[in-house]
């Protein structure tokens, strides 16, 4: 019997190449873990009407630990037009099923570290005033709240009359009050205390195990008074318990001016959904990019691990595989932490240190080519060599 079970969900295009990537990375580790396949994605929303269907929720809520690739979204009104013709005008609505997922198991806690690996050429790099480039070391980890604010799935074109009669009693409602319904779109921003406590508190904690001196708040409370106005609140109230580590605050749009220039300045960040969401991917930039992102969506029961890249469809017939697996397999290790194997989780950090810096074995985007079927011959390594390259260098 294995010590670990995973449930596996490759998803759409790349999802499914660069997970399969990161198993033969654990394999190589030596994780003791068996893996069991979950669908989700595409295919079932054409043809089941549920991109996460319930077999698969069941699954995680049996096995509590998970690998996600990526899956791909379309609008809303392209999606309805794929759907099989026999389940056309059911009344079926897609809705991501990996943000159904994250609100399903309440995993409230997305993690996002943003390291720079030396000798990434697609590192952040300045120009010194006095002449030369700077390259300062890029050591972020974004706290996102996972399942409510902007993302709580609250929301309406055409809103029913009952919510226009609720908004009607704000003040703020008199500069809308003629405008017809069919008019209007509303989507919510939804905070609650005690999501907000978790996430500021799973921020807080992080940086005291790994000796961060500051956690900061990266809201709007300016003009969100209540939403974000609560995340300060909370904030203040949590710091009070870990009296080493100082609290700072920023505004969301001055903090993406601020790590642009200096983003060295800044450690453990917190945010509501939608600016953890923006923050998360401007950092992963500075850092090598989607190919670089991983994450971490965990709860107090299930944890999955995932690449913050999509299924990049324009790539997914592409043979052999151009994109890059780091995202995946760093993702993969985030999972090994999640389930205290942390020395098999550093040795894979390492390994995938040593290739990048060594330089030899890199994949079209560390080597600044536009994607595409030529790349193999102009010298990018394709995903499995970067993948072996890995392997070899595990140590
Ligand atoms: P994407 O992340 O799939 O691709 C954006 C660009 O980033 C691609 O053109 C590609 O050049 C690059 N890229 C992505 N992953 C890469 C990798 N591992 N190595 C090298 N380059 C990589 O985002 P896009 O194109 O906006 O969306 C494609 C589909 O993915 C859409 O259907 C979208 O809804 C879905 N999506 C799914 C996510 C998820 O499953 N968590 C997250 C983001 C998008
Ligand atoms: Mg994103």
């Amino acid at each position: 019997m294995a010590k670990h079970t995973v449930v596996t969900m490759p998803g759409d295009g790349i999802g499914q190449t660069v997970l399969a990537e990161s198993l033969r990375v654990l394999d190589a580790v030596g994780f003791d873990a068996q893996y069991v396949h979950a669908d989700i994605g595409w295919d079932f929303w054409v043809n089941e009407g549920n991109p996460l269907p319930d077999r698969t929720i069941d699954l995680l809520r049996e096995h509590k630990l998970g690998l996600f690739g990526a899956i791909t979204s379309k609008p809303k009104v392209q999606a309805k037009k794929e759907l099989k013709p026999e389940l056309q005008d059911k009344g079926y609505e897609y809705f991501s099923p990996i943000v159904n997922m994250r609100q399903l198991f309440s995993l409230d806690i997305c993690i996002r570290p943003c390291r720079s690996f030396p000798g990434n050429p697609l590192n952040f790099v300045r120009q010194k005033a006095g002449g030369g480039l700077d390259e300062p070391k890029v050591d972020a980890v974004i706290f996102r709240q996972n399942t409510e604010g902007l993302y709580c799935g609250i929301e309406w074109t055409n809103p029913p009359q009952v919510v226009r009669d609720a908004i009607s009693t704000h003040p703020k409602h008199k500069a809308f009050a003629e405008i017809p319904n069919e008019e209007i779109a509303i989507s919510m921003r939804l905070f609650t205390r005690n999501a907000c406590r978790r996430i500021v508190r799973a921020a807080f904690e992080y940086a005291q195990k790994h000796n961060y001196g500051s956690v900061t708040i990266c809201e709007k409370p300016n003009v969100l008074r209540e939403t974000s106005g609560m995340m300060e609140e909370v904030g203040r109230e949590v710091q009070r318990e870990f009296s080493g580590i100082e609290l700072w605050s920023t505004n969301i749009d001055a903090q993406m001016m601020w790590m642009t220039k200096s983003p060295e300045d800044y450690g453990v960040i917190v945010a509501g959904n939608m600016f953890g969401d923006i923050i998360s991917d401007a950092y992963a930039g500075l850092v090598g990019g989607l190919g670089f992102a991983c994450s971490g969506n965990i709860g107090d029961d299930v944890a999955v691990f995932e690449p913050t890249h999509g299924s990049a469809p324009k790539y997914q017939k592409l043979e052999p595989s151009i994109v890059n697996p780091i995202a995946m397999v760093l993702s993969a290790a985030m999972m090994l932490d999640h389930v205290g194997e942390i020395d098999a989780a550093t040795r894979i950090r390492n390994g995938v240190a040593a290739v990048v810096e060594e330089g030899e074995v890199r994949t079209y985007d560390m080597q600044r080519l536009p994607g595409g079927p030529k790349v193999i011959e102009q010298g990018a390594a394709s995903t499995t060599q970067l993948t072996d390259a890995i392997i070899a260098a595990l140590g």
